[in-house]
């Protein structure tokens, strides 16, 4: 019998060098086209866990190579709105304020409030990766807000208030038709709306790899505390989301070209911080599943 080599992944030699704060690390050497061997892929993963966002600079990789970098952190979740998934790739979201021929290209109003992606779903992101394609010359930064941070210096009366409760995150409270002035989002079909059924996630939640709590509620999504009055919910949420994005929390990226940014959607909430219309953004985004919030 012929004998049968096996090439390992080569391995490639990188930095892993953290920026300034506890949030955001830059990956430097490492070009994302090539393979990446699993001792350099431990790294990678534990600077995703250690510091929440990790920054690729100048990566010129296919949607592809996203993707397949992306599958080996979990499985990945297509996002409802089929519309903006990526021909050939429905892995890809693509994130973009361009409109082509009257047709908006992607979702324009992606991270328009701050949240914790797909955090709608019973098995919300373990974490997302974005692309840039196309970034504009002004403005078009992202936002991380960190809520390990977050719950680490919650005041006592908050902390005692929400310990042990849980919330209702929703896509379609925000995204109904007709809320949505900017019209991203079409009104979705009943399969769709079967996809986006309002779950429960604790409030306070343990990461399943880091193993620190964080606070788990957004603008985006939570829309009430389970067990609370209304008007008590409405004023308890408030006073988390104020807390969850005050400035010493938050890291902002603000993107160059071909950027590819990998954030923990367990650790971190996020907000696109917008650019002037007439200015075109585009980037493709991956997001990989994560575990039941516990
Ligand atoms: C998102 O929320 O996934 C998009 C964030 C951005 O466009 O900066």
């Amino acid at each position: 019998m012929p004998a049968v080599s096996f090439a390992a992944p080569s391995s490639q030699s990188f930095e892993v060098v953290p920026l300034a704060g506890e949030v955001g690390v830059e990956i430097i050497g490492l070009d994302l086209s090539q393979p990446l061997n699993d001792a350099g892929f431990a790294r990678i993963h534990k600077a995703h866990l250690d510091y929440h966002v990790v920054i690729f600079r100048d990566q010129r990789i296919t949607p592809q190579q996203q993707v397949d970098f992306s599958r080996r952190f979990g499985v990945l979740q297509i996002h409802v709105l089929k519309q903006f998934l990526l021909a050939n790739h429905p892995e890809i979201l693509i994130v973009s304020n361009v409109v082509e021929n009257g047709q908006p290209i992607g979702l324009g109003d992606a991270g328009k409030y701050w949240h914790s992606d797909l955090s709608y779903k019973e098995l919300p992101s373990l974490g997302s990766m974005l692309h840039a394609q196309e970034l504009p010359c002004e403005g078009g930064d992202t936002l991380f807000a960190n809520m390990h941070r977050a719950w680490d210096t919650l005041p006592q009366n908050l902390r005692e208030a929400v310990e042990g409760k849980s919330a209702v995150h929703s896509y379609v409270s925000r995204y109904s038709e007709g809320k949505n002035a900017d019209n991203w989002r079409p009104k979705l079909t009943p399969e769709q709306l079967a996809q986006v059924v309002e779950v429960t996630h604790p409030i306070v939640r343990t990461h399943p790899e880091n193993g620190r709590k964080a606070l788990f509620v957004s603008e985006g999504f939570t829309t009430r505390i389970v067990g609370l009055p209304d008007d008590e919910s409405r004023d308890l949420l408030a006073q988390l989301y104020a807390h969850s994005v005050l400035p010493e929390h938050v890291y902002r990226h603000q993107w160059q070209a071909r950027d590819m940014v990998f954030w923990d959607n367990r650790s971190l909430i996020h907000l696109a911080a917008g650019c002037p219309p007439a200015l075109r953004r585009t980037l493709y985004r991956t997001t990989i599943q994560g575990d039941a919030p516990f």
